[in-house]
């Protein structure tokens, strides 16, 4: 007796090697420009806040300044010392630069004291003595117009930044921009 072959199931298509191998290549092509689109959406974001440490800091006005060579600003929050001296107003990295411990203001003796082996700094982060290879990291410091944000002055090498007469005028410190103390011999 003759066998019966099943009928084919009404209305489903065959999908033959080829037509099968398209389907998968273009579904991979699209699962790989889904994944750059990702990635490229994540190094376009900016990695850090306005704010924190690793973003722009705005410290205040000018004419919030400590008076000059008089105690340094502490902000724990984006690791930051201000300083105002007659060469102007520099961001202190608050990281010792011998062995990372974080060093402190002493009013006593108007320096930067560090508590693990005895660095000192002054004012301006300049090494005076101690282990430490180099004078104070720093960040750059920039002068900011408070109604137009347009940048007025900048210390690009963390050099002490002038201040301007306006008392208004807002100070910045771009904390995603170290730079190194300089070494002494
Ligand atoms: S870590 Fe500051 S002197 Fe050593």
């Amino acid at each position: 007796m003759a066998k019966e072959t099943a009928p084919a199931a009404e209305g489903k298509t065959k999908v033959n090697r080829r037509e099968f191998l398209n389907l998968a290549w273009l579904a991979s092509l699209g699962f790989l420009t889904v994944n750059v689109a990702g990635i490229t959406y994540l190094f376009a974001m900016p990695r850090f806040k306005e704010g924190e440490f690793g973003g722009v800091y705005t410290v205040g006005t000018v004419g919030e300044l400590p008076a000059v060579d008089s105690a340094p600003i502490n902000i724990p929050k984006v690791k930051l010392w201000i300083s105002n001296t007659d060469q102007g107003v520099t961001a202190l990295y608050k990281v010792c630069t011998h062995l990372g411990c974080l060093y402190n203001w002493s009013d006593q003796d108007e320096i930067f004291a560090c508590p693990c082996h005895g660095s000192q700094f002054n004012l301006d982060g300049e090494y005076i003595q101690g282990p430490a290879p180099r004078s104070l990291d720093r960040f750059v410091v920039r002068i900011v117009d408070p109604q137009t944000n347009e940048i007025l002055a900048e210390a690009p090498n963390g050099e002490p930044l002038q201040v301007p007469d306006d008392p208004n005028a807002l100070i910045q410190v771009d904390t995603g921009q170290r730079i190194q103390g300089k070494a002494h011999a």
